[in-house]
């Protein structure tokens, strides 16, 4: 049997469970918050789908009961507040450290080999947390943001060619913030054609950018961090551990020397399989993207240096 934790059942939270059950990745999603009873409402109410759907994935709410959690082969974290106009991710970290290191070493205890994946924001920050607080192995601490930031990359690349999102394949590396991800135009291609072939220069620029903004300009028109993609996303990474299916995913994985970084989480494409990372794939960036992700790299210590000046680490 196979058992999926989500802690944290905001827009996000319930959006990947959501997905989940009705992808029947696993034949159970528990659903976990802090908030009295809505988990177990939500989890009410998309089992009532069940049937309309057909899915046959049971779906179990708990209000902060970890017990529940018991022997969960993926925990999601999603728990913490999310940006609200004009906020940056990075903005989050003094609420959100303490919450995402408490939710995951209390789920942790009930189920000692999970795999942890995380959302929560900033989210290459909050990974490094749960690396450095959880005493884990390194491949099974996974933060989900290039999976998001990839499809948002292949949404803006598809609108601008005028073509199916599904026939363009794009990646995004580096952090998950609007200043430090990394949109590989190079290697950007529709049904293999590289779209520089395509798109002109200031086109591609304006992806580019709009991919960079994208959490930002939903942000923006919601008044509150968009959850569809990010729920999806989240449900994508759960998906090829559950199913071992190796897919090769960007997300943000502790680095060892890989990419010139160490000590760190930040971007980079992975295989996901039972084990959690698999591989780290390691492409071969020119001098411009080294420097790109150098700089991203960067900012995001800076950002997990905020964690010991606030006393989290
Ligand atoms: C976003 C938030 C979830 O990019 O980080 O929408």
């Amino acid at each position: 049997m196979s058992k999926v934790t989500v802690v944290g059942v905001g827009n996000v939270g319930a959006t990947c469970a959501n997905v989940l059950a009705f992808n029947e990745v696993a034949d159970e999603v528990v659903m976990l918050d802090v908030k009295e009873g809505v988990s177990e409402g939500k989890a009410m109410d998309m089992m009532q789908t069940a049937q309309l759907l057909g899915f046959d994935s049971t779906l179990v709410g708990c209000t902060n009961d970890y017990a529940k959690t018991a022997n969960s082969d993926v925990i999601v974290i999603t728990s913490g507040i999310p940006r609200k106009p004009g906020m940056t991710r990075e903005e989050l970290i003094g609420v959100n450290a303490g919450i995402v290191k408490s939710v995951a070493g209390s789920a942790l205890k009930y189920s000692p080999d999970a795999i942890v994946v995380v959302i929560s924001n900033p989210m290459d920050t909050m990974t490094y947390l749960a690396l450095k607080s959880l005493g884990l192995p390194k491949n099974r601490i996974i933060g989900m943001g290039g999976a998001l930031d990839s499809s948002r990359f292949k949404y803006y690349l598809s609108q601008a060619l005028g073509c199916n999102a599904n026939e363009v394949e794009g990646l995004v590396i580096g952090g998950h913030g609007d200043t430090t991800m990394i949109p590989l135009v190079r290697l950007a291609t529709y049904k293999g054609i590289p779209v520089s072939q395509l798109l002109s220069k200031e086109k591609i620029e304006e992806v580019v950018k709009s991919t960079m903004v994208g959490g930002a300009t939903l942000t923006g028109l919601l008044g509150t961090s968009a959850w569809y993609a990010p729920g999806a996303a989240g449900a994508l990474v759960v998906e090829s551990i559950i199913h071992n299916q190796k897919k090769m995913i960007s997300c943000s994985v502790a680095l060892e020397g890989e990419y010139g970084e160490s000590d760190i989480c930040i971007g980079v494409p992975v295989i996901l399989g039972k084990n959690g990372i698999e591989e780290i794939v390691k492409l071969d960036l020119n001098a411009e993207e080294k420097e790109l992700f150098a700089k991203s790299a960067a900012a995001v210590h800076a950002t997990n240096a905020v964690l010991k000046e606030i006393n989290v680490l």
